[in-house]
């Protein structure tokens, strides 16, 4: 493997020495909200290679120390905007193992320190991190790129009322010394560092999946993740043995700033999915999928980050039509193109290529619907051209050929030529792949879903324009039998501008304002602040203050920044707001409203 890629955002190149092992001893802190630790690695070196680098950011070095406990000198080297510091470690000729002791800061920004009164069950602090995309080196001092892979061992201690999980084997009791172990043995990247630490309980759903939640959290979980077994299989079916042991979820408080985070043998999981019905486990299949597209095979660099994510969307939807259908997986397919057109429109054309460059920004900047979506166009495309049987050979063969691999959009292109393209010698319309990959926008000949629900919802809106009513819409199109996904199309789809008086019946009749689900919730709330709908006001305050979901909270506050009034407002409940958010969105929305 060439594990020094050219990847910008990691120092660590430049030292030529890579970690291949982490021993992890630390002590969480949650009256100084730090963490205090020992990080010991066995290194490998080129021959002449006199120092290693690693990545840090905000971390007080205390000292560094080689397997004979002798001093070795180290120098931080200036901060740089996202990146931190280098931690420049001299090396003598024989050494193999290095240790630094260290402590985090404050603002350590992968960190989120809860007080009781954030969790569900409100009696016990919480901590989580959160490492991808560069935030594993605010809590480690680590070599910070996807194309550096090491294994790891862990000793963790926590208050003696709290458990610890990690990214590793997992404890599934309290125990009552406070003190955990852990082990990674299959060699991950930095972005997969995962560490939690709370009042969570454990129930299995089969020998080698479960839960874990708070106490009161748990029973609702296990409801909506009954499936959870059977995505497992269907995915090895699909594209091969699942290779991690166990796969485990972990509900989090609702100020995780992601959906899901496919942090390996344990998903962390909004709870924001707890939809009571099951309608948004698709987000357990996208994590599980990361399994194989990311965790096994990894984008080299943050620019190839389409590797990762669009590949994870195809194999999402492939799990969910098998488990649930055709017609379900096109709804979902539907819904990303919609995503995709909508990001289109606003994102620079530099930003719209499937491989980037994000040299000298914040990796974060990528992830868009391109990487997500466009990327799943893409491979769609490529399974319509050569036909599912071929295609889904040449995925599983990816999977296990490019296994524990860092993989660049070049590698994958050389690797889809030769396995793919020169093996069945189908001809692609010229420039195929140069327009998918490095060319903006969307390729005309892109694949375009269109399910028949969503012409049925479709059909339902332009009825309802034309004067009919929300109740004989109701009758009309049955929708008491519509699914959360035909609900997610119809609120989306409604045209910007409404009155007043449309959207108290709509809400009269469909009760969007009071609706549980999350996904439903949010899209109305952005239609009822574009149209100034005030009985959704302080619902939508609500749902502000207590979820921290970065893709609910960015189209709000930048649908309410569009009026003077809005703005006041959003700033009034972003002051009580932010307490609860996570640095990864209270970063992105101080930008937001300056
Ligand atoms: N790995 C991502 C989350 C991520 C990406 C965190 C980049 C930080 C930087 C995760 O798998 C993901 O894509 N989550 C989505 C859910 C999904 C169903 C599209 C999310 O959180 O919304
Ligand atoms: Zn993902």
């Amino acid at each position: 493997m060439d594990a020094i890629n050219n990847d910008s955002h990691s120092f660590a190149r430049l030292g030529q020495s890579i970690i291949t092992h982490l021993n992890w001893d630390a002590r969480i802190d949650f009256n100084k909200k730090k963490i205090f630790a020992t990080a010991t690695y066995q290194i490998k070196k080129l021959p002449n290679a006199k120092i290693i680098v690693l990545d840090t950011k905000n971390l007080n070095i205390r000292s560094v120390v080689n397997g004979n406990n002798e001093t070795l000198p180290f120098e931080l080297l200036e901060p740089q905007h996202f990146l931190g510091q280098a931690l420049k470690i001299q090396l003598s000729s024989n050494t193999k193992l290095i240790s630094i002791t260290y402590e985090t800061n404050k603002s350590a920004e992968a960190l989120q320190w809860l007080s009781p009164q954030q969790t569900a069950d409100k009696t016990f602090p919480f901590l989580f991190t959160q490492s991808q995309a560069i935030l594993a080196r605010s809590w480690i001092p680590i070599q910070d790129s996807p194309g550096i892979r090491f294994t790891y061992d862990a000793k963790v201690e926590v208050p003696k009322n709290l458990i610890a999980l990690m990214s590793a084997n997992n404890p599934t009791k309290k125990n009552d010394s406070g003190i955990y172990n852990f082990k990674m043995e299959q060699p991950i990247p930095a972005y997969l560092l995962a560490l939690s630490a709370g009042d969570l309980v454990y129930k299995p759903i089969s020998d080698r999946s479960g839960v874990y939640a708070e106490p009161s959290v748990l029973d609702d979980a296990l409801y909506e993740f009954e499936d959870l077994e059977k995505m497992i299989s269907t995915a090895e079916s699909l594209y091969g043995e699942y290779k991690w042991g166990k796969y485990d979820l972990l509900v989090l408080p609702p100020s995780f700033p992601f959906g899901g985070m496919e942090n390996p043998k344990l998903t962390f999981a909004t709870p924001t999915i707890l939809a009571g019905d099951k309608s948004l486990t698709s987000l357990v299949a996208h994590e599980l999928a990361h399994s194989w597209s990311g965790n096994l095979v990894t984008n080299a660099t943050w620019d190839d980050f389409w590797l990762n994510e669009g590949f994870t969307v195809y194999f999402e939807y492939r799990i969910m039509e098998a488990l649930y259908g055709r017609e379900y997986s096109e709804m979902l397919a539907s819904l990303s193109m919609n995503g995709l057109k909508e990001e289109l429109e606003s994102l620079p054309a530099e930003d719209t290529r499937l491989k980037l460059n994000l040299k000298g920004r914040n990796p974060d900047d990528g992830m868009t619907s391109i990487a997500y979506d466009k990327g799943y166009f893409f491979l769609r495309s490529l399974e319509e051209k050569f036909g599912r049987e071929k295609f889904d050979l040449f995925l599983k063969t990816y999977f296990s050929q490019n296994a524990y691999q860092s993989i660049t959009t070049e590698k994958f292109i050389e690797i889809l030529n030769k396995q793919l393209i020169e093996e069945y010698q189908i001809d692609l319309p010229k420039d195929f792949l140069n327009e998918w990959i490095y060319t903006h926008g969307l390729p005309n000949d892109s694949p375009t879903p269109s399910p028949e629900k969503f012409k049925t919802v479709d059909k339902a809106i332009l009825q309802l324009l034309k004067n009919m009513t929300a109740s004989q819409m109701k009758d009309e199109f049955k929708t008491d039998q519509w699914s959360t996904h035909e609900w997610i199309q119809f609120v989306s789809e409604l045209p910007n501008q409404l009155d007043s008086v449309q959207l108290r019946s709509l809400d009269e009749v469909f009760g969007f304002t009071k609706s549980q689900n999350s996904e439903i919730f949010s899209v109305w709330a952005k239609v009822s602040i574009q149209n100034n709908y005030q009985p959704c006001y302080p619902y939508i305050e609500s749902f502000l203050i207590k979820t921290g979901r970065r893709k609910f909270l960015m189209p709000l506050y930048t649908a309410l920044i569009q009026t003077e009034e809005g703005k006041k407002w959003a700033k009034e409940v972003y002051k009580k707001a932010r307490p609860n958010y996570h640095y990864v969105a209270s970063s992105s929305i101080d930008e937001l409203l300056e």
